[in-house]
């Protein structure tokens, strides 16, 4: 049986008792297409690895730079698939991007500072600012496209201006930023001082036509200006394992990341550092697999809403597996509660991923094709009824 025909047979009744928040959080005539979780089965290399390394009885402290080889694949990974080749030194161990973008928040700036991040973005992003007591200054990007907005940007500087993070590929509208945009962002953020803060989780979630480039390899002073955060767990299906990296070429930079850090965030688990290592050496025939298969959804989705729910905007995303909905020409009160109780399709309502993200929804296409038309159908139902 191919992969792709393993996927089809994914339904709802079959995942309904997956203990995970996804399938968890809404009752069971819900189709839950919100968090960003995939449904697909993980890669029998990640499971062989941490059911070999459950019997090895090793469950000690492992070396302070991680596991044997956690370091060196990540390094050859980064150079072979980004381009991107970086001394192990640049590397540090973290549990998670969301604690990674609040580390470096707290490292990067002091209370009042403005944190400069084109919107809409990733809901943590905002927490990460507002809850360390920092001021963030969001600049929609420009529809339909989403391009990086340059002179509201430019606009947006002030005497308190530190930091500009960068989501990308893009949670929650899909783009993969080109070369071009990118060596403009970094002109921009070199000429205001600005240190730069690079999500880069979706690296690898990238279809085809497009190329991530990790903004840390764009070289000379942006590289020692910024933080990458980026890991195996969106790509590799493993949220639940919690391992990441921040990386930097500047040391200085990676020290003051690591001592706000120090003795709060201790090194991922060796589960999550064995996941890590098996996903990034013998991870990418089940990511091929994977992303013809996301591809193909995407494409579908594209489809399905020309023709059946033109009230819909959708622009196909570059990467990610994240439809971003325009839903404003139906003028709804709140198109979360719409799709919820409507349409019984749970969804994240771009509200949440703050200025330009109002009237919007996130759909999560990495399930089967057979859920994602179900989901459709019934989004084009509820909206028919209006
Ligand atoms: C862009 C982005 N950053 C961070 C996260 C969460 O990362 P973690 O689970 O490692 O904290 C997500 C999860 O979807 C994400 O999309």
């Amino acid at each position: 049986m191919s992969l792709t025909h393993l996927f089809d047979s994914l339904t709802a009744e079959k995942l309904q008792n997956k203990a995970c928040a996804k399938w968890q959080n809404y009752s069971s005539d819900i189709l839950p297409l919100w968090v960003a979780d995939m449904d697909f089965p993980v890669s029998d290399k990640i499971k062989d690895a941490l059911r070999s390394y459950a019997d090895s009885d090793n469950f000690g402290y492992p070396s302070y730079q991680g596991l044997p080889g956690v370091k060196e694949v990540t390094l050859k990974r980064l150079t072979e698939r980004h381009g991107w080749t970086i001394d192990a030194k640049a590397l540090t161990l973290i549990n998670g991007i969301v604690p990674g973008l609040f580390l470096s928040v707290m490292a990067l700036t002091s209370a009042q500072d403005e944190v400069i991040v084109p919107s809409p973005i990733y809901g943590p992003f905002k927490m990460a600012i507002e809850m360390t007591g920092r001021k963030g200054v969001f600049v929609p990007l420009l529809e339909p496209n989403y391009e990086l907005d340059f002179e509201a940007l430019e606009n947006s500087v002030t005497p308190a201006s530190r930091v500009l993070m960068l989501c990308n590929p893009h949670n929650p509208v899909g783009r993969v930023f080109r070369r071009d945009e990118l060596e403009k962002l970094a002109e921009f953020a070199l000429r205001h001082r600005l240190w730069v803060v690079s999500d880069e989780l979706h690296s690898d979630l990238v279809f085809s036509g497009h190329k991530h480039i990790p903004f840390g390899s764009l070289g000379g002073e942006i590289s020692q200006r910024t933080i990458t955060l980026f890991g195996p767990t969106k790509t590799f299906n493993i949220a639940g394992l919690k391992i990441g990296f921040a990386a930097s070429e500047n040391p200085a930079l990676l020290k003051r990341f690591e001592a706000v850090s120090a003795g709060l965030m201790g090194q991922p688990n060796v589960f999550a550092q064995t996941a890590l290592l098996a996903a990034f050496s013998e991870g990418d025939a089940w990511l091929s697999e994977t992303l013809t298969y996301l591809e193909r959804n995407r494409d579908f989705i594209g489809e399905y809403v020309t023709a059946n729910l033109p009230q819909i905007g959708y622009r196909a995303p570059e990467g990610t597996y994240l439809a971003w909905l325009d839903m404003r020409k139906l003028a709804l009160e709140n198109p979360e509660t719409f799709a919820l109780e409507q349409a019984k399709v749970a969804l994240n309502n771009g509200a949440w991923f703050g200025p330009g993200g109002e009237g919007f929804l996130r759909l999560n296409f990495a399930t089967s094709r057979g859920i994602v038309t179900e989901a459709l159908e019934r989004l084009k139902t509820a909206v028919n009824a209006l």
